[in-house]
């Protein structure tokens, strides 16, 4: 177990905002979990768990003990004739993870490809992309109790996903009138997640239908292409769409795409006919964020340093950090942004749009 005083963190955010750590500790097993659990003033501090840090937006120097998590390991657990199952350890970055379980011939996440983050932050989001979400090829996951020291396993029901959530985004109590999860239940901030396994059903099919895939399809003049060919075609759209954190600071989608009820959604319709929406299974619709921002004239927009990408407005991106030097945006900057976006979309559409970022 490493402790280290007064870390700075721009590296580890892909927003790349400029924030300190007061003390921050390195996890490369669960057994140093249970080490910080045994040192008396680690134990009573509060902590914060960091993985990849695509998913956060700094507001300031973190107070609180952060727990950035570094446990490795890939492995093939199981090849029956129905799936395969693989673990990674929470620590691995999740496209590595994904590019691995290819090169093994083991396809299944390439829909996945790409996104940004570690495996371990991959289920509490849910991620999802291109018709496949995490849930999909969930198998269980370990983790420690931070309160307890306990570990302990989670099966996809106990995870309580959601689109972009999980029973590790939500606090334990009261109980969340908002999506009727009863007390007790959440997990936020409590436990830290170990290693993740995935079951990669066998016959692998591929998962089209997204009108991108169905362009590179047409191009290529492939009809059934193999888990390789979704994995490069997926790794082409998100470079052509989305900026590379390495390159531009970003949290990925900064917003959830909102649901409606089929009044709302006619309603919206009637005054903007051309609003990009989708009919779910309950009857419900999703509409397009990105749509609902640029809709509103704000891509390609900037508010000092905080921006709303070119070529897809749902992205809020950190401008000025590798061009000038600068310390680009603050998180408070960001944020300013982001409620300015929400005001003007509530004013036109009489909608909330809800950030996918944790604000720290
Ligand atoms: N659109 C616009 N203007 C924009 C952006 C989008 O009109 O500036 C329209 C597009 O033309 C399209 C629709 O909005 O008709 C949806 O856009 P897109 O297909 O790019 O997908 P998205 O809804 O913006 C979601 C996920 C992405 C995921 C893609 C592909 C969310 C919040 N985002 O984006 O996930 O990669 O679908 O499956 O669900 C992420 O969560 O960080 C993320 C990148």
């Amino acid at each position: 177990m490493l402790v280290e005083k007064n870390v700075p963190l721009q590296p580890y955010n892909t927003f790349h905002i400029v924030a300190k750590a007061h003390t921050l500790v390195r996890i490369a097993s669960a057994s140093d979990v249970l080490q910080v659990l045994a040192d008396p003033l680690l134990n009573a501090a509060p902590k914060f768990i960091l993985g990849g840090g695509s998913n956060i937006v700094l507001t300031g120097d973190v107070k609180v003990v952060v727990l950035k998590v570094e446990i490795k390991g890939l492995r093939v657990l199981e090849d029956t004739p129905r799936a395969w199952v693989v673990e990674a350890g929470a620590g691995e970055n999740w496209h590595d993870f994904v590019a691995w379980t290819l090169a093994q011939g083991l396809p299944g996440l390439e829909n996945l490809a790409l996104i940004p983050g570690t495996v371990g932050a991959a289920p509490v989001q849910n991620i999802g992309a291109y018709g496949v979400e995490l849930q999909d090829r969930f198998e269980s996951l370990d983790a420690v109790d931070l309160q307890t020291g306990q570990t302990f396993t989670l099966n996809a029901a106990q995870c309580a996903f959601g689109y972009r959530d999980s029973v590790f985004k939500h606090a334990s109590a009261p109980a969340d009138m908002a999506s009727d999860r009863p007390a007790g239940l959440g997990l936020a901030g409590r436990a830290l997640i170990t290693h993740v396994r995935f079951r990669l059903p066998k016959p692998w099919k591929p998962v089209l239908g997204y009108l991108d895939i169905e362009k590179k399809q047409a191009q290529a003049g492939v009809t059934s292409p193999t888990a390789q060919q979704m994995f490069d075609w997926i790794c082409q759209i998100r470079r052509a769409k989305l900026p590379d954190p390495a390159v531009i600071g970003n949290a990925g989608s900064f917003f959830k795409n909102p649901t409606v009820t089929p009044e709302q959604c006619a309603d919206i319709i009637a005054r903007d006919p051309k609003i990009v929406h989708y009919q779910l299974a309950d009857g419900r619709v999703k509409l397009a964020a990105g749509w609902l921002i640029d809709a509103c004239g704000w891509k390609g927009k900037s508010v000092g340093q905080a921006g709303v990408y070119e070529k897809q407005a749902l992205v809020l991106v950190n401008r000025g950090v590798s061009a000038s030097g600068s310390d680009g945006a603050t998180g408070g900057e960001m944020m300013t942004l982001a409620k300015a976006i929400q005001t003007s979309v509530y004013e036109r559409f009489g909608i909330l749009l809800e950030a996918e970022p944790v604000v720290v």
